[in-house]
C-alpha cells in the first residue's frame, strides 16, 4: 500500500524542553492510525508540526512520497495539500450558524476566498448555491442536517466536535487529523463517532487520530503509535500495543 505520511526523526524543542525527540511514524493510504500517550507526551505537538502551526526543529516529513518544505511550512499551505485537522480545544465561529461554519471552511476547496463568502461579493450567489448544497450534504453525512441554522455556540459539546469534523472535511482532505475527537462525548456519542470515522475512511480519507478513550482506540485503529516524553515507545496493531510493558508502565498501571 502507498504511504501517505512518513515522519522520521521529528524533533521539536521549546526553550529547554524537548517536546518531540526523533519521532518516527508512517501511515498508509486508507488506514485509521491512532497516536496515544500520557498527558504532555507530545501528541498535539506532532499534529502542530505536521500542519505548520510549529516549524519542527529537526526531522523529515514525507507526504504522498515527497518531502514537505519545512522552511515554508504554514497552516494554509498544508491545508491546500490536503491535510485537514480538528483541534483539541474546539475552534468554531461561535456566532455563525452551523452551515455557515462549513461554508466558510469550503472556501479553500472552492477556490473562493473566505472574504468572498463573508462579504457577498459579485458572483457570490451562484457559488453560494453550490457551496450551500455541498455543505448541506456534508452535514447530512455528519448527522447535523437538522441543525443547519443553529448557532454553533448553541450546539451541545459532542455536536460541536462533529461540526469541527465537518469543517475539516469541507476542505476535501486526503489526510484527516483528529485531536481527541471523543473528548467530552458520552458513550452513545462515542459509538456514533466510531461509525462516523469508519465512514470517513470508507470515503477514501486516511484518518490519524489522537485519543485518550482506549476502548475507542483499540476498536477503531489499524495500528497505534505510542509516545511518552516526546519519544516513540511502541507501535503496532492494537493487540500488540495493549500488552506492551513499556506502554502499560507509561500509563502507570492504567488499563490499556
Ligand atoms: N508552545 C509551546 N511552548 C512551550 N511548551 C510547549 C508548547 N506546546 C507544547 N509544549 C509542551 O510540550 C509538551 C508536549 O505537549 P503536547 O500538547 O504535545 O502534549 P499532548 O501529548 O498533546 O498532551 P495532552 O494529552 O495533555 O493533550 C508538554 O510538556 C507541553 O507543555
Ligand atoms: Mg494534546
Amino acid at each position: 500500500m502507498a504511504k501517505i505520511l512518513e515522519v522520521s526523526g521529528l524533533t521539536k524543542r521549546f526553550a529547554g524542553l524537548v517536546a518531540l525527540d526523533k519521532v518516527n511514524l508512517d501511515i498508509e493510504k486508507g488506514e485509521i492510525i491512532s497516536l496515544i500517550g500520557p498527558n504532555g507526551a507530545g501528541k498535539t505537538t506532532v499534529f502542530n508540526c505536521l500542519t505548520g502551526v510549529y516549524k519542527p526543529t529537526g526531522g523529515l516529513i514525507n507526504y504522498l512520497g515527497k518531502p514537505l518544505d519545512l522552511k515554508h511550512h504554514v497552516p494554509h499551505l498544508v491545508a491546500k495539500l490536503g491535510i485537514a485537522r480538528t483541534f483539541q480545544n474546539i475552534r468554531l465561529f461561535s456566532n455563525m450558524t452551523v452551515i455557515e461554519n462549513v461554508m466558510v471552511s469550503s472556501a479553500l476547496r472552492e477556490k473562493t476566498s473566505f472574504l468572498d463568502i463573508i462579504l457577498h461579493v459579485k458572483g457570490f450567489k451562484i457559488r453560494e448555491d453550490s457551496i450551500f448544497r455541498k455543505s448541506f450534504e456534508l452535514l447530512q453525512f455528519i448527522g447535523l442536517s437538522d441543525k443547519i441554522y443553529h448557532l454553533a455556540s448553541n450546539l451541545a459539546y459532542g455536536e460541536q466536535r462533529k461540526l469541527e469534523i465537518a469543517r475539516a472535511l469541507a476542505t476535501a482532505p486526503v489526510l484527516l487529523l483528529l485531536d481527541e475527537p471523543a473528548a467530552g462525548m458520552n458513550a452513545i456519542e462515542t459509538k456514533d463517532l466510531i461509525t462516523l470515522i469508519r465512514n470517513i475512511r470508507d470515503k477514501g480519507i486516511t484518518v490519524f487520530l489522537i485519543e485518550h478513550d482506549m476502548k475507542m482506540v483499540m476498536s477503531i485503529s489499524d495500528r497505534v503509535f505510542v509516545l511518552n516524553y516526546g519519544k516513540n515507545i511502541a507501535s503496532g496493531v492494537p493487540s500488540q500495543v495493549q500488552k506492551n510493558e513499556l506502554v502499560i508502565e507509561a500509563y502507570l498501571g492504567e488499563k490499556v
